[in-house]
C-alpha cells in the first residue's frame, strides 16, 4: 500500500515531493496527535523559560505544533512550509495562526536580523540535510537570535537510514550544528 514516506524519504533517497503527499494524504507524520511531544514539550517550556517572542517554524506542515505553543505561551510563530496545500489547510485549521509559503532556503521572513529570536525547526532536518551547510551558512550571516531549536534528531533502528552520512545520533548532531539547541 502506498504511504506518505513514498513522497518525502524512500529507500534511503530524499524524494521531496511533499505537496503531492499533502494533496492524497490527510495526515502525514500523523501531525495532529503531536509525536515526539516529550521533546515538544521541552521546546515549550525553553520558549517560556528565556522568553522567546518571535520566532520562525520552517516546515510548519498543518500547523499543529504552532498552534500547541500559542496555546501554552501565547506567541504566534510565523509558520513557513513549502508545500502550499499544508498552509492551505492550516490556515483553514487556524486562521488565527500566521501562515505562509516558503523555502527554507529561501530564508523566508529572516530579514530583520535584530526581531527574531528563534528559529524552529520541528522535525524537518531529514529533509534538509543535503542543503544544511547552505542553510547554516546563511543563518550565520543572517540570523542573530540566540537560539535555534530543532525537534527530534535520533535514528530509531532500522528504520532512519537517510542521513547517517551526515551524522549518526543526536550529539554529533548538536556538535555540528553551529548554534545553541533548545529542545
Ligand atoms: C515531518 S514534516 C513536519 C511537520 C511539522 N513541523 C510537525 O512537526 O508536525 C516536515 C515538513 O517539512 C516541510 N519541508 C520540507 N522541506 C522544506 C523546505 N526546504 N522548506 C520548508 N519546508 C520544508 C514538508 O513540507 C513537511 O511539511
Amino acid at each position: 500500500m502506498e504511504s506518505y514516506h513514498d513522497y518525502a524519504i524512500k529507500d534511503g533517497k530524499l524524494i521531496g515531493k511533499y505537496d503531492e503527499m499533502y494533496q492524497k494524504f490527510e495526515d502525514p507524520w500523523v501531525q495532529s496527535t503531536q509525536p515526539n511531544r516529550y521533546s515538544r514539550t521541552i521546546a515549550i517550556m525553553n520558549i517560556k523559560r528565556f522568553g522567546i517572542k518571535n520566532i520562525i517554524e520552517y516546515g510548519c506542515g498543518l500547523g499543529y505544533y504552532a498552534e500547541w505553543i500559542y496555546k501554552e505561551t501565547g506567541v504566534i510563530p510565523k509558520s513557513i512550509d513549502i508545500s502550499p496545500t499544508a498552509i492551505l489547510r492550516a490556515k483553514e485549521k487556524f486562521p488565527n495562526l500566521n501562515f505562509e509559503v516558503g523555502n527554507i532556503l529561501d530564508m523566508h521572513l529572516l530579514k530583520n536580523k535584530d526581531q527574531v529570536d528563534c528559529i524552529l525547526l520541528a522535525d524537518i532536518m531529514w529533509y534538509i540535510l543535503d542543503d544544511l551547510k547552505n542553510i547554516n551558512q546563511k543563518l550565520l550571516k543572517n540570523f542573530r537570535g540566540k537560539y535555534l531549536i530543532n525537534n527530534f534528531v535520533t535514528y530509531r533502528d532500522g528504520v532512519q537510514k537517510y542521513g547517517r552520512e551526515f551524522f549518526t545520533s543526536t550529539k554529533e548532531f548538536i556538535h555540528y550544528m553551529p548554534f545553541k539547541l533548545v529542545g
